[in-house]
Formats: structure tokens, sequence, C-alpha cells
């Protein structure tokens, strides 16, 4: 075996790039439950692209045949139905793990210096995964995929100017056609699969420069070496003791995922919605259009935001900057620290504001805007306007103020020193 593996690293640096990127990776000793994120989310990559060439054997990407080719691969193909609920539930708990991932990012302060780069690109993942998501849901050709599309294409076209011609140019038609199914079925299948995989394997490789950040945020990298093992005090080698644990998340993981895709897999309507088990008709607009759960937190926004000077491109740019905002993090906080614990009441109550106005935004995406009725006539200002509406213009602000006010609440926080060791 040794003889062989020579043979290669002589012509091919396998060891050296198992050994740099995992092998003998030196990853601080005290990952916890929220380290299980990152690796998660690179097997439920492979587990989409692995059901997905399944689901391509059978899928037809006509507007004639792509619906009834979904339901052939459900009652039909063999094990069809269980690769397609494989793909189905996999695209929603890509996002359940990424915003995990995110949300661990944030509460360690791991896009921080010197990971910036790591989480740039974990941004540009995050963008690539939305676009991914939304060029796959076209494909069923369900009324959800069609009017889904209908919608998103449309905020192009409120765009000043370009914006009819862009929504033109986007669709390939004049509607939402076959030609429209057509190429959304290449951006799904291999366009953005490729960005895809390039991007984490930078998102990687920025990470494994700068080394791991750590639930105390203390820089492990460059603290003493024990002179026993020849590491850093607090570092351990992925290999084995990082593989073992991450074993362990994927076999948890599954059986929440087993459980969801054999019990559930509509899961009552957030994984797979009713209105798409009814063929695209262009002629019947379905009476409430929602887009997946992942996006309706950036979907409450953009119905919140009223017209202004004659046009609703603001909603849109409004919720773009929502998205595009995560990439100015490295640079808005000032905090003396990076973890969480080590931070004070003021940053926990700002991050506290953060995920309570993204999970009432997302339910608020979810429900037609007359969920809670309107306000009488006698309220001042607020007379005749949806309730849903206004709270989510609150919670609008409220998930904006995060951000904006970052450097001056980060700065202002009483922290707590951080220690030179891991506490764990
Ligand atoms: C396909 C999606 C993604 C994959 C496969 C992925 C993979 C990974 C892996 C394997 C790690 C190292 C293990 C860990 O720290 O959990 C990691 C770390 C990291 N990821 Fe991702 N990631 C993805 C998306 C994202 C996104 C969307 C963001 C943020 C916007 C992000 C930000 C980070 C950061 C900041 C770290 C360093 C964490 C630390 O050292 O504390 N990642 N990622």
């Amino acid at each position: 075996m040794q003889k062989v593996m020579n043979w290669i690293d002589a012509r091919f640096p396998l060891t050296a790039l198992w050994e740099s990127q995992w092998g003998k990776y030196v990853a601080p000793k005290n990952f916890n439950f929220w380290y299980y994120f990152g690796s998660l989310a690179a097997f439920v990559l492979v587990l989409q692209i692995v059901t997905g060439i399944f689901l391509t054997m059978n899928y037809k990407p006509d507007a004639q045949k792509a619906f009834e080719s979904v339901e052939y691969i459900m009652r039909d193909v063999s094990w069809g139905w269980l690769i397609r609920y494989m793909h189905s539930t996999g695209a929603s708990m890509f996002f359940v793990v990424v915003y995990l991932h995110m949300y661990r990012g944030l509460i360690y302060g791991s896009y921080r210096n010197p990971r910036e780069l790591t989480w740039i690109f974990g941004c540009l993942i995050y963008l690539a995964l939305m676009a991914e998501a939304f060029f796959g849901y076209l494909l069923p050709w369900g009324q959800m995929s069609f009017w889904g599309a209908q919608v998103i294409v449309n905020l192009f076209a409120s765009i000043p100017v370009i914006g009819e011609d862009l929504a033109v140019w986007i669709r390939g038609d004049y509607t939402i056609s076959d030609i429209t199914l057509n190429r959304f079925f290449a951006f799904h299948v291999i366009a953005l699969p490729l960005v895809l995989i390039g991007l984490v394997a930078a998102h990687l490789m920025a990470l494994h420069e700068t080394g791991s950040n750590n639930p105390d945020g203390v820089d492990v990298k460059h603290q003493p070496k024990d002179p026993k093992t020849g590491l850093p005090l607090d570092g351990i080698y992925s290999h084995p003791y990082y593989t073992i644990k991450d074993l362990v998340g994927v076999i948890a993981f599954l059986i929440v995922f087993s459980v969801i895709m054999f019990f559930m897999p509509e899961m009552g309507g957030y994984f797979l919605e009713a209105n798409n088990f009814i063929p695209a008709d262009p002629l019947k607009t379905p009476e409430h259009i929602a887009p997946v759960w992942y996006f309706t937190p950036y979907y409450a926004m953009l119905r919140a935001i009223p017209s202004f000077l004659g046009t609703q491109v603001w909603g849109v740019i409004v919720m773009g900057l929502a998205v595009l905002i995560f990439f100015a993090m490295p640079w808005l906080d000032r905090g003396a620290v990076r973890s969480i614990r080590y931070r004070g009441t003021l940053y926990k109550t700002w991050i506290a504001i953060f995920v309570v106005s993204f999970l009432v935004l997302g339910y608020l995406g979810v429900v037609p805007v007359t969920v809670w009725g309107q306000f009488g006539d006698g309220v001042p200002l607020l007379g005749g306007a949806d309730r849903a509406t206004v709270v989510a213009r609150i919670f609008t602000a409220l998930y904006f103020a995060f951000f904006v006010l970052m450097p001056w609440y980060t700065k202002i926080d009483k922290t707590k020193p951080v220690p030179t060791r891991v506490t764990s």
C-alpha cells in the first residue's frame, strides 16, 4: 500500500492534499454542537448532486412533459419516489443546515478578522444556493413552480428603464414558457452546481489557511506548542477526532432526515406545497402565492415595502440589501471579542432581536397579508392598513437595525476578558 502511495505522491500530491485539508489539519479541541453543520452542509450537497443525477435520468425538461415525468418518477420508476423525496427533503434540509451554520458564524464571530474571506465565500454560497433552489423549483412545472417563477422574474421587470427587457431576457420569452423551463434546467443541473462546488472548495481552502475559530473565539493557531505533540496547546488533528465527531452528526442528521422523508415528505406543505401537485396553468392564478419557507423572510420584506414615486422597485432593493448586507459583517462589528460568551448584554439583545425578526418575517411571508385583519378606520395613520403589513415593516426595520447599528453597539458593549486557553 505504501509503495502505491509513494508512486502516486511522486506524480500527484495526494497525501499532501489530504494532510493539509483534513488529515493533519489542526483544529481547536472545543468544537461543540454548532460545529456539526459545516460537514452536514457538505454531506447534503453531495446528497443533492447524487439524487439529482438519478432524477435527471427520468425527468423531461419540456413544458408538455415535465409534470408527467415527475409523476412517472414517483409512481413507475423503481425507487423513483425515494430519490425524489430525498431530493425535495434535501433541498429544505440544506437551508436548515446552512441557516444554523450561518448562525454559528454570527454568535462566535467567525466572520471576523482573519476569516473575512471564508465568510465572503460563504455569503456567495448562500446566494448561489438560493439561485439553485429557485431554478430547481420551476422544474416540476406545477402551479407554484410556474407562478412562483412568474412573481420572481416580474421583480426584475420593476427595475426602471431596463426592467421589462431584462425580464424578457431572463425568461427568453414574454411569459414563463418551455424556453424558460429549458434554461432553468440548464442552470439547475449544471451551471449552479459547478459554481457551488467551486465556492465550497474556496470556502474550505480559505478556512484551512487561517485555521478554525471556536466557541471561545480563542486564537488556537498562535498558542505556544505542546512540547510532547508539537501542536498548539488546544489543537488536535481533524483526523481521527473530528472525522468521528462529524460521523455522529451525519448519523443523527440521517435519522431526522429519514423520519421526514418516510413519514411526512410534504412537511405539512412547507417542503412540498399542495398547489404544486396541480400542473402549471398560465390561465389560472392560484389564490395565494408564497415561496418555499426558506425564502419567506425576504418575501415578507418585499411585500411590506410600499410603492413610492410610481415604482415598486423599493421592495426589490430592500429584499436584495437584506441578503447582501451579510457581506459587510466583518467590517460592521467593532467588538473587542469574537464569541458571544464574552460579549455584553447589548450584543446579546441585538442578536436576539435579529433572530426573532427573521422568524417573524419568515412566518409573515408564508401567510396572506390579511391574516390579522386590518386596523380600524379610527386608528390614526394606520386606519385601513393590514396589521400583518405594519408588523412586517417594524420587523424589517429591526432586521436592518441589527446590521446598521452594529458598529455602535458592539463598540460600547461591555465585554469580558477572553482567556488564553479554551474553556471546555
Ligand atoms: C454548501 C454550503 C456550505 C458548506 C458545504 C460549508 C462547509 C463548511 C465547513 C465544512 C466548515 C468547517 C467546519 C465548521 O466550521 O463547521 C465551514 C466553516 C465556516 N463556514 Fe461554511 N459552508 C457552507 C456555507 C456557508 C455559508 C452560507 C456561510 C456564511 C454566510 C458560511 C460561513 C462559514 C464560516 C464563517 C466558517 C468558519 C467557522 C469557524 O471557524 O468558526 N458557510 N463551512
